[in-house]
């Protein structure tokens, strides 16, 4: 029997009496999916899981979406590594807050993470409730984004002179594939209903967000910088402690992520896939 405890903070449930390496019936996968759809943010602990079980699971929850600008982890076209060595001394990798891949036309329903060595201290990953934080918005900053439409693009991460390209850190141990794709850019609104519950929340942040359709850089970026201090918000927060074997699933429609440091001198690496939007 399927257990769902809340975290207690803004998103975020933790889930107990399913064991993932086996395949799930359709009811099951029905009750976690209604279970994501309401906390945003699943948290399954003690699953012994290979890289074939996080397929399947994957699959559950939708089709493979297309990771462009980091190679898979050899053998597995799906899983990429979210991996750092105890040495290592590159910028840590996803530190600023976003919600995965938004630059795409059909950006990812969701993204699954699992835990294999985790550091015994530091690396939480934090969410933040876009649901939550658009309630709670101050009329006169929202009526500054309401009807807006936001451009988005991977260029400031992944273009050849973006933060992973050409300049990166080279002891880094990610593997990571710049490119000028990453220029291009897709518009989506900067407030959408979350495309199966219809709940309204805002979609992205400054960073994948690099301006606004028809308002001048001028206004649209201390716009946007303002917006992405209050999306950010301790109160919209959810900070997820990790344990090996754990398996975290987010939806990336209604939540933003960031990791965190604070482990130097240990290895952290977690096996990654990503859930197509529909
Ligand atoms: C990610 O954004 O996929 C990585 C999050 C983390 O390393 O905590």
């Amino acid at each position: 029997m399927i257990q769902v405890e809340r975290s207690g903070q803004s998103c975020g449930a933790r889930v107990t009496g399913v064991d993932l390496s086996r395949p799930l019936d359709a009811d099951t996968v029905a009750g976690l999916r209604a279970a994501w759809l309401e906390h945003h943010v699943l948290v399954f602990p003690d699953q012994a899981l290979d890289d074939d079980d996080l397929e399947r699971f994957t699959r559950c929850f939708g089709g493979f979406g297309d990771d462009p600008f980091i190679a898979p982890i050899p053998g597995r076209e799906h899983v990429v590594a979210v991996r750092r060595r105890a040495d290592e001394t590159s910028p840590l990798f996803a530190e600023t807050w976003h919600s995965d891949w938004s630059f795409q036309a059909i950006p990812p329903a969701g993204t699954c993470l699992y835990g294999i060595t985790i550091p015994p201290v530091g690396g939480d990953t934090l969410f933040a409730n876009q649901h939550a934080a658009l309630d709670a918005m101050p009329p006169r900053l929202r009526a500054r984004i309401e009807g807006r439409i936001a451009i988005h693009s991977a260029r400031r991460a992944y273009a050849p002179n973006g933060m992973y390209g050409a300049g990166d850190a080279k002891d880094r141990s990610m593997v990571f594939r710049p490119s000028k794709d990453a220029e291009n850019t897709q518009r989506h609104p900067l407030i959408r209903p979350h495309p199966e519950t219809g709940r309204p929340g805002v979609f992205s942040c400054l960073g994948y967000i690099v301006g606004i359709v028809d308002m001048d850089d001028a206004l649209s970026g201390p716009l946007l910088a303002e917006l992405y201090r209050w999306q950010t918000r301790e109160a919209f927060q959810y900070r997820h402690r990790w344990q090996p074997n754990m398996l975290v699933v987010w939806d990336n429609r209604s939540v933003l992520h960031a990791a965190t440091g604070g482990y130097a001198g240990h290895d952290r690496l977690l096996h990654r896939t990503t859930i197509a939007g529909p």
